[in-house]
């Protein structure tokens, strides 16, 4: 070994021992006669010291040593005169005889400090040095105790971990596919897996009743800061369970996870119906970090002579807490906020619960005082509040609340990053209507199974119908989603007609699990979470970036390797892809 300790482990205990140590060269200080040089691995920093007077050969040498050289180093563990308690190693000191040069650097583009001068793009070109600093350093670390506390978690509850194929056929996610041509068969082409899916169902007809696997899945989706080409997922899937026990086993995993890694006790998480996650927040991810539900306001407030109102499908707002004293300036910026063409609200009425128990209403116009006292009676308002309120037609009302709810919980501090507030979300309908094909899309994938009691109106009326659907969420972020699944070829098959496949089509893409339907397969069901949203999460982020090794940037690229790239002539014709001549 080139080293007989790591830079993050010498204390007093190690005085007067001699050592041997590698690494990078932080920084050095000359200070007098003294060269000081900060030696970094993975594990820490510690000092090591070149004496001018007593070797000033060595100490010369030192002086020439530039950042980021990796250096071998033999001395002695020495008690520091001035110590630093905010260094795990910063009792000691190495008075340093011997220095080995084991690779020389060319000067870094940016420092590599915790807080660095490198923008984006250039520590996306260089992200192995970038990956040199602790803050990226702690998350990848952060990310290994979680996969590793997963892994033992599931291991403990009988899971197995089963790896699925990378190349295969399409699999239904509503993503569009990343696909890799045959060589060997001229004309076609593997799929990427978005999700290792129909391989684990598969994998519970054959009898592997408790299968997971961190899994690369892939989605040729437009990126956010919460979404990455090629992503992990916790996949798993159980046989002969009920949706409780999904739930029970993938909520006590999560339980563990914030024990074990954070320390945080979480009691037990709601259950919220879609419909009214939906009705209440305006949203299929609420964050329960804060109330402020919305309340519908029809009754109360429509047939009155205020035709914006009286028009709406929807009049409904929110009730925030102490803020009234929200300046004509800040209700005109939120009025901005809901107008951005990304919400789309045309306007926005606002009601101040004044100290002295009147009310100052943008809409004064047309309601009474005993109008707005209803209105505020309703939402549960105190002096001091402020209401919001917006109409429109049901979903795009609902969906500019949702935002100018979260607008108000960060304005009014109501979103910390240490608290943590999970649900399950249920009951997801089974389809939804895409306006673009004219046809019915399956909301979560076309293998999860209908509610058994609204089995019945499948073809009658199917926008009825919801799904044993559920969705993990914690502070409003969709942490993950699951289902129970169908396991009957002829269920099956008239999903697959709904979703309006022809039986040669649902045969062709879909004939191997219908067929395996035919050989035993059990009741079934499963859940995949996002693995590095779970870490950005723990890591206290919204970007996901962060938490992987090599990411991709907004445009799917991978700047450090030139990714995507195009490919030679010769490349081409071996895979039977056109050939442009000139
Ligand atoms: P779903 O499509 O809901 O379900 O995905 C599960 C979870 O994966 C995460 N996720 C992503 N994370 C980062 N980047 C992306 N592009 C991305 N897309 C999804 C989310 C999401 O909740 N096969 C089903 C699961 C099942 O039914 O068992 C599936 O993939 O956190």
């Amino acid at each position: 070994m080139l080293r007989t300790h790591n830079c993050g482990q010498l204390n007093m205990v190690n005085v007067n021992q001699v050592v041997l140590l590698s690494g990078w060269v932080q920084k050095s200080r000359d200070l007098g006669g003294m060269t000081f040089i900060d030696l970094r691995d993975r594990y820490g920093l510690t000092q090591l010291v070149f004496n001018m007077e007593t070797n000033s050969e060595l100490c010369m040498q030192a002086r020439k040593l530039g950042r980021e050289f990796v250096i071998q180093v033999k001395g002695i563990v020495a008690e520091r005169q001035s110590k630093n308690s905010k260094m795990p190693t910063g009792d000691i000191e190495i008075l340093v005889n011997e220095i080995q040069i084991l690779n020389v650097s060319k000067t870094p583009p940016f420092t590599i400090e915790n807080e660095t001068d490198g923008g984006e793009e250039i520590r996306m070109k260089y992200r192995y040095l970038d990956l040199r600093r602790n803050p990226l350093k702690d998350n990848l670390l952060l990310r290994n105790q979680l996969s590793f506390e997963v892994r033992s978690y599931l291991h403990g509850n009988d899971f197995i971990e089963v790896e699925t194929p990378y190349l295969i056929k399409s699999t239904p996610e509503g993503a569009r596919d990343f696909v890799v041509p045959s060589r060997m068969n001229p004309g076609t082409f593997y799929a990427l897996p978005q999700s290792p899916q129909t391989f684990k169902q598969l994998l519970m007809v054959s009898g592997y009743d408790r299968y997971y696997q961190l899994v690369k899945c892939f989605r040729d989706e437009d990126l956010r800061a919460d979404r990455q080409p090629e992503f992990t997922q916790i996949d798993c899937e159980m046989s002969f369970i009920e949706q409780d026990d999904i739930l029970n086993t993938f909520e006590g995993l999560t339980r563990y996870l914030f024990k074990k890694v954070k320390g945080v006790e979480m009691s037990s998480f709601p259950r919220m119906l879609y419909d009214d996650a939906m009705r209440l927040y305006g949203s299929d991810k609420p964050d329960l970090r804060f109330g402020m539900p919305f309340v519908e306001l029809n009754e109360l407030a429509q047939n009155k002579g205020f035709s914006v109102f009286d028009t709406a499908e929807l009049v409904v707002g929110i009730c925030a807490t102490g803020a009234a004293s929200f300046t004509r300036k800040d209700l005109d910026g939120l009025t901005d906020f809901v107008r951005k063409p990304q919400i789309g609200a045309k306007g926005l009425v606002y009601v101040r619960v004044n100290e002295d128990g009147t009310y100052k209403s943008s809409v004064d116009k047309f309601y009474s005082e005993a109008d707005l006292q209803s209105w505020a009676a309703k939402m549960n308002a105190k002096a001091g509040d402020l209401l919001l309120i917006l109409s429109g037609d049901t979903h795009p009302t609902r969906k500019a609340l949702n935002e100018l709810r979260l607008e108000m919980g960060n304005r009014l501090g109501l979103r910390n990053r240490n608290t943590y507030a999970p649900l399950w979300v249920v009951d997801f309908p089974l389809l939804e209507w895409d306006e673009e094909s004219g046809r019915y899309h399956a909301m979560h994938h076309p293998f999860t199974s209908p509610k058994p009691e609204e089995m019945h109106l499948l073809e009658t009326d199917p926008a009825k119908v919801h799904a044993n659907a559920y969705d993990l969420v914690i502070n409003g972020v969709e942490i993950g989603g699951g289902s129970i699944r169908i396991y009957d070829k002829d269920i099956q098959s008239r999903m697959f007609s709904l979703l309006g496949f022809s039986e040669e089509d649902a045969k062709s893409q879909f004939g191997f699990l219908m067929n395996a339907f035919e050989y035993g397969a059990p009741p079934h069901g499963g859940i995949a979470l996002g693995f590095d949203r779970l870490v950005a999460m723990f890591g206290g982020s919204d970007s996901i970036r962060d938490y992987i090794a090599f990411p991709k940037n907004n445009s799917g690229q991978d700047v450090m390797i030139s990714s995507p790239s195009s490919i030679s002539d010769v490349q081409l014709k071996e895979l039977n892809l056109v050939v442009k001549l000139n």
